[in-house]
C-alpha cells in the first residue's frame, strides 16, 4: 500500500509542477498585456479575412512570428523585427505557424500593400514567381466576359499572358476579405523604450 501512496504522490507532485510551470506561469506573464498603440483591432472584413486565411490552410506553409536577429536572418530577408506577446493581442487564436514553406507573413501588408498584386497572386502564383509552390486559389474568382462585369466588381489585373482568353478575372467578397486581412498585417510599430542616451556606441 505504502509503495501505490507514494506513486500517486509522485504523480499528483509531477503534474502540479507541470501545471505550474506550462499553464500558470504563461498565463500570469502575459494576462495583463495591453495592445501597442501602433496596433489597431481587426475590422469585421479583416475578421472575415481570417477566418479565410485559416479556411484555406495557408497557416501550413505561412508563420507569423519573425524571429529575433540572434536565431536566424528574418530582419534581413525584410520579415520584421521579431515579434512581442503584444502583437498579438487581438489575434485569436494566433495563427503563429511552425512550418516556413512560404515565407513570414507578420509583416505582408507592410512589403506588399497592393490590393491588385495579392489578388493576381492567390489567382496565380506562377503569375509572379515563377516556379512558385503555392496553390493557385481559382475558386476566389470568378470568370467573366468583360460585358457581365458589374460596376461594383473588382477586376483583376493579371500580368500579360495570365488571363483566360478573352475573359476577365473578377474576385469573389471572400477573396477581396482575404486581401484585406494580409494588407492589416503590420507589426511595424516600435514597441520597446528607446535606447537610453549613448547606449548605441558602447
Ligand atoms: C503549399 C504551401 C503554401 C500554401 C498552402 C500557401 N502558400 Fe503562400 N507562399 C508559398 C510560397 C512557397 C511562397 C513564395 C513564392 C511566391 O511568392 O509565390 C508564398 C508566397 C506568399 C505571399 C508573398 C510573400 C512575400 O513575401 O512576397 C503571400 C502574400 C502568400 N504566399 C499568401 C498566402 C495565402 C493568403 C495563402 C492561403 C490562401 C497561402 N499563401 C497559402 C507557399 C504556400
Amino acid at each position: 500500500m505504502e509503495s501505490e501512496v507514494k506513486l500517486a504522490s509522485g504523480a499528483l507532485a509531477t503534474l502540479a509542477v507541470a501545471t505550474a510551470a506550462l499553464v500558470v506561469l504563461p498565463y500570469v506573464q502575459v494576462r495583463d498585456i495591453q495592445a501597442p498603440e501602433g496596433l489597431k483591432p481587426y475590422t469585421s472584413a479583416e475578421l472575415r479575412g481570417r477566418n479565410s486565411y485559416i479556411a484555406n490552410g495557408c497557416v501550413y506553409c505561412h508563420s507569423q512570428q519573425p524571429r529575433d536577429k540572434g536565431f536566424g536572418p528574418d530582419a534581413e530577408r525584410g520579415w520584421g523585427r521579431a515579434t512581442v506577446p503584444a502583437d498579438y493581442v487581438y489575434d485569436k487564436p494566433h495563427l503563429l505557424g511552425s512550418m516556413r514553406t512560404g515565407p513570414d507573413l507578420m509583416n505582408i501588408g507592410v512589403r506588399q500593400p497592393s490590393q491588385d498584386w495579392h489578388l493576381g497572386h492567390l489567382y496565380q502564383p506562377r503569375a509572379y514567381v515563377p516556379g512558385s509552390i503555392m496553390p493557385s486559389y481559382p475558386y476566389l474568382f470568378e470568370v467573366k466576359d468583360q460585358a457581365q462585369v458589374e460596376p461594383s466588381e473588382v477586376e483583376v489585373k493579371l500580368p500579360p499572358g495570365h488571363s483566360p482568353e478573352g475573359k476577365v478575372v473578377v474576385a469573389t467578397p471572400e477573396a477581396l476579405d482575404l486581401v484585406q486581412y494580409l494588407q492589416s498585417l503590420k507589426r511595424n510599430y516600435p514597441v520597446l523604450p528607446p535606447e537610453p542616451e549613448g547606449a548605441a556606441a558602447q
